[in-house]
């Protein structure tokens, strides 16, 4: 069994972000820059945005942090993207989600403007990655294909089963294992024979938000099995969706959580940014 180190991966893509960073400015006098929308106070959404201003920082991006309170309107939003839409020096926005029950977050996604949509968010992009020919790739489905591809691990021909069927991670993640030639299976809260599903993975994708949700019995012997889990088990403690020390042993590859997948979505978000930099002055 190995275990698939996310921070040394990501680490790698934000070195390559940033030499990449350094060379737009030398030859072009540009630099990338991503503004970050937060609003209300989620601690979890709190730690992501902190993460991926710090991410800005390493490579060598301006990042703009617009920190909105929790009564904040939709009017009100919806201007702050309009503005962050004509803002030149900002290549890319990320509003980062949830948002508080009051707002509409659709609304919102289709506000940006697909060219600054680097979370590939906005329909324009998600209808592009349907069909196999984007800008943008998703943050998180990409930061797992960037694993994958980093340990040599081959989709083709793989049965591959999602677990889960989000906007953000589930439906985009099985597109992306589709496009490598997976044979793929989206499970989610209806499925029948979900445990025996699973089993029959070859590689397993668990984006389901239930703590330790993938038990040994669902994994099948020498399986690649990638957590995109962010919970907390009984005891308050940071976990995934997969019970990692009891799944572990029947695996040939593992993401832990903390430390796998996570670190991986800020790094998509930077060569997206970058690309969308490149993107806008036709670099
Ligand atoms: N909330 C959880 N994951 C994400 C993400 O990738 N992007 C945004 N904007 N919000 C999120």
């Amino acid at each position: 069994m190995q275990i698939i180190d996310g921070k040394k991966v990501s680490a790698q893509v934000k070195e390559e972000v940033k030499r990449q960073t350094l060379e737009l400015k030398e030859t072009h006098g540009i630099t990338p820059g991503l503004a970050v929308v937060i609003v209300g106070d989620d601690p979890a959404s709190r730690v992501y945005v902190n993460n991926k201003k710090k991410a800005c920082e390493f490579v060598g991006f301006k990042s703009e942090e617009y920190a909105l309170p929790a009564e904040t309107t939709q009017e009100e939003l919806l201007n702050l993207v309009e503005t962050l839409n004509n803002k030149k020096d900002i290549n890319g926005i990320l509003v980062q989600l949830p948002l508080p029950k009051h707002l509409d977050d659709k609304a919102v996604i289709e506000a940006i403007s697909p060219l600054k949509d680097v979370d590939a968010f906005h329909a324009v992009n998600v209808g592009k990655i349907m069909l196999g020919e984007y800008d943008f790739l998703p943050c998180t489905p990409a930061g797992v294909m960037e694993m994958l591809h980093s340990y040599n691990i081959e989709v083709s021909g793989k049965n591959c089963v999602v677990i889960g069927r989000s906007n953000i991670v589930g439906k985009p993640m099985a597109m992306l294992l589709l496009h490598e030639n997976g044979t793929v299976t989206i499970c989610h809260s209806r499925t029948k024979n979900l445990a025996e599903i699973c089993s029959q993975a070859d590689i397993l994708v668990a984006a389901v938000g239930r703590p330790k949700f993938v038990t040994a019995d669902m994994v099948k012997e020498g399986a690649v099995v990638i957590d995109v889990g962010m919970d907390r088990d009984e005891n308050g403690k940071l976990c995934g969706d997969v019970d990692f020390e009891n799944v572990k042993d029947k695996c040939s590859f593992i993401t832990p959580v903390p430390g796998g997948v996570g670190p991986m979505t800020i790094s998509t978000l930077m060569k997206n940014t970058l690309k969308a930099c490149r993107i806008q002055n036709n670099i």
